[in-house]
């Protein structure tokens, strides 16, 4: 295991196993022949999946061409419109009165969308779209809050065949602009701003920023007025989304795309500043999502009410509140704010309000409720839930109990599910008919999915030994690359283990087989269920002025899982500087994201590096988590770490 790596440290031993209850298994999705006829022909079953799930404009001839391994090809020869399966079909097939989406905005304001009328919005959308000059193939940025919108213009594009960026809400004009130049993007799609906590937080202002930065290839803005708030406009750029996309007509004919034609770039945080533009394509990306989203949440399109409470801006909003969702033709809410506002059991308000039978959020959310009290949820009536989803981090046994118990009704199936930006779809989870669930455990690769734990060496590793979680087989929702950086993509998952994907995750496998995660074993941090880079964050500090150097660790936290701790070496020109700890927050949240804000930042006169000059962040992790400093025999200068701790007392 790497020097810097985060130390697996094992999570208690669980023995609890909670088998599903028997009416829930007999009226079940899926049964355990699904991972018997996995094992007989992969291939055969996912192609099986394919036609099943999913319409096709012309059948594939061929399940996957892995000749170019790791460049991977799903159903060639296939073509389909991403859009035609998440909305006309159902309403060809005589379901466009079925709610599509039950929207509930941060102040209380409502809409309602069915099948029928998605339908007619997402053809609007496209005909305007296409007016603005977008074709097949060039890319729009989308830049908005949990509205409609965001789900109609992602499926407008993938209509046109044109390839979307999103890009989170929370990222700042710095961030934006990265995207959009990396990207190359025609279109700009945001609004004048959002509902956050109570007020409008304006969002068009950092889309003007972002663009006045340097020259780029962004022709139109598309703004959807949400909040109504004053929005400068650049009348030769601008434009209204209520002028444009209004009028447009409702009349559009989907065009089938090949099978591999790129569907969206997500860019995610990686181990180096710059993040990776992750591609994902349109037939193996849209079974894998369409077929885990059915089985795993038991989703039974005609009577359930599901929630996903992640953003669009992350691949979970992608995959699990548009995507998959939408192909299932399932009913869902989609919400736009906190879950503390205007109190906090705002979503059990929601659960209660929409009768929601399956819910799918983070461990950081389910922690936070279970900080506030039992008290809260108890005052709602949550006896429709059915399925409940955790994803973003290990669960901890305990939020896991609460979850169970207090949500869940101590009866409702938890599916802990594990996959990445990267893996484009669930890879690694129960199944909630089948599967005995263990507290704080994700289990076993679903049906079709083939992962191991392995040593240094790339050996198999069983009996609670910590190693490397690997990827064994190609997937159809995997990653077909980094956007204009193949060798980027080849070094950072194919090149640590020979033949094999690595996750860059630690794991154990239990006596039973079961798979625990142990966090990252890279410089990646995880807050709030999101994921931050240490050299990213590190980078943005050092380009502050009074900043000489910089290291950055995620600290255990009890809410946000880890969190963001900064420990910075000052010019000696700002040495004195009043207020500067709260200036270099600030920066970090200018130059990335407020999520991205360290929640402490120590300055200290020096660093822990290894001879080579390597910083032991793992020794920096010890002092901001309070534990008794490790090793530091490996140091450079080993009375370091004492002169780091006699800083910090004297700075307390
Ligand atoms: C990383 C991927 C997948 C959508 C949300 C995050 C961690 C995710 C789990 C889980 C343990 C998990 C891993 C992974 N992770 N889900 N159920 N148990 N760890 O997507 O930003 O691409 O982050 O999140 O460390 O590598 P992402």
């Amino acid at each position: 295991m790497a020097e810097d790596s985060k130390g697996v440290s094992n999570l208690l031993h669980e023995n609890r196993t909670f088998p599903p209850p028997e009416d829930f298994a007999r009226e079940a999705v899926a049964g355990a022949d699904l991972y018997e006829r996995a094992q007989q022909d992969r291939l055969a079953f996912w192609a099986e999946q394919a036609r099943e799930l999913i319409s096709w404009e012309r059948d594939f001839e061929q399940t996957l061409d892995w000749s170019e391994a790791p460049f991977a090809k799903w159903f060639v020869g296939g073509t389909l419109n991403v859009a035609y399966n998440c909305v006309d079909r159902h309403v060809e097939a005589g379901n466009g009165e079925r709610v599509a989406i039950h929207f509930e905005g941060e102040p209380g304001d409502t809409r309602t969308l069915t099948y029928a009328q998605l339908k007619d919005e997402v053809s609007k959308a496209a005909n305007a779209l296409a007016s603005l000059g977008v074709a097949a193939g060039d890319r729009v940025a989308i830049y908005l809050p949990m509205i409609p919108e965001a789900v109609i213009s992602m499926l407008a594009c993938a209509r046109l065949g044109a390839t979307h960026s999103v890009v989170f809400g929370g990222f700042s004009a710095d961030a934006l602009h990265s995207r959009i130049v990396d990207a190359e993007a025609k279109v700009v799609i945001t609004a004048d701003g959002g509902y956050r906590r109570g007020k409008p937080s304006a969002l068009k202002p950092a889309v003007d920023a972002a663009l006045a930065k340097s020259e780029t290839t962004v022709e139109k803005v598309l703004v959807v007025q949400r909040t109504g708030q004053d929005t400068e406009f650049d009348e030769s750029r601008d434009l209204w989304w209520h002028e444009v996309v209004d009028p447009a007509s409702p009349e559009h004919t989907p065009q089938g795309f090949d099978s591999e034609h790129p569907l969206f770039i997500l860019y995610t945080s990686g181990t180096t500043g710059k993040p990776k533009g992750i591609l994902h394509t349109t037939g193996g990306y849209l079974t894998q999502a369409a077929f885990t989203h059915k089985n795993v949440f038991d989703l039974k399109p005609e009577k359930d009410v599901y929630w996903c409470t992640a953003d669009i801006g992350w691949i979970t909003g992608h995959s699990y509140l548009t995507y998959a969702p939408l192909a299932n033709g399932a009913t869902q809410v989609v919400y736009e704010g906190t879950p503390d506002t205007p109190h906090r059991g705002r979503w059990w308000e929601i659960v209660e309000k929409y009768k929601v039978t399956i819910l799918y959020t983070a461990p950081t959310a389910i922690r936070a409720a279970m900080k506030w009290g039992d008290d809260i949820p108890e005052k709602y009536d949550l006896s429709s839930l059915r399925v409940l989803g955790s994803v973003g981090e290990p669960i901890n046994p305990e939020a896991w109990m609460w979850y169970r118990r207090v949500i869940g009704g101590d009866k409702a199936p938890i599916v802990d599910t594990w996959w990445q930006t990267e893996t484009g779809a669930l890879m690694i989870s129960p199944l909630p008919g089948v599967t005995a669930t263990k507290p704080g455990s994700a289990q076993r690769a679903l049906p079709g999915i083939v992962v191991d734990v392995v040593d240094d060496a790339g050996q198999p590793l069983e009996n609670n030994v910590g190693g490397f979680l690997v990827v064994k087989e190609p997937w159809p929702s995997m990653l077909r690359g980094i956007w204009g950086d193949p060798q980027r993509f080849k070094d950072t998952y194919w090149s640590t283990f020979e033949g094999m994907y690595f996750a860059g995750d630690g794991a154990r496998r239990d006596d039973d087989g079961d798979i625990w995660f142990l966090g990252r074993v890279d410089d990646v941090m995880n807050v709030s269920g999101h994921r931050l880079s240490t050299t990213e964050i590190e980078s943005a500090l050092v380009s502050h002025p009074a900043v000489a150097e910089a290291a950055v660790v995620g600290a255990a936290d009890e809410t946000t899982g880890q969190a963001v701790v900064a420990f910075v070496i000052l010019r000696s020109s700002h040495a004195e500087d009043e207020g500067i700890t709260e200036a270099l927050r600030q920066h970090v949240g200018q130059e990335i994201g407020p999520i991205a804000k360290p929640k402490r930042v120590l300055v200290v006169s020096e660093l822990p590096k290894t001879r080579s000059g390597k910083i032991m962040r793992r020794l920096l992790r010890d002092v901001a988590e309070n534990r008794e400093v490790g090793d530091a025999t490996t140091l450079a200068d080993s009375s370091v770490m004492d002169l780091i701790q006699e800083n910090l007392k004297k700075g307390s």
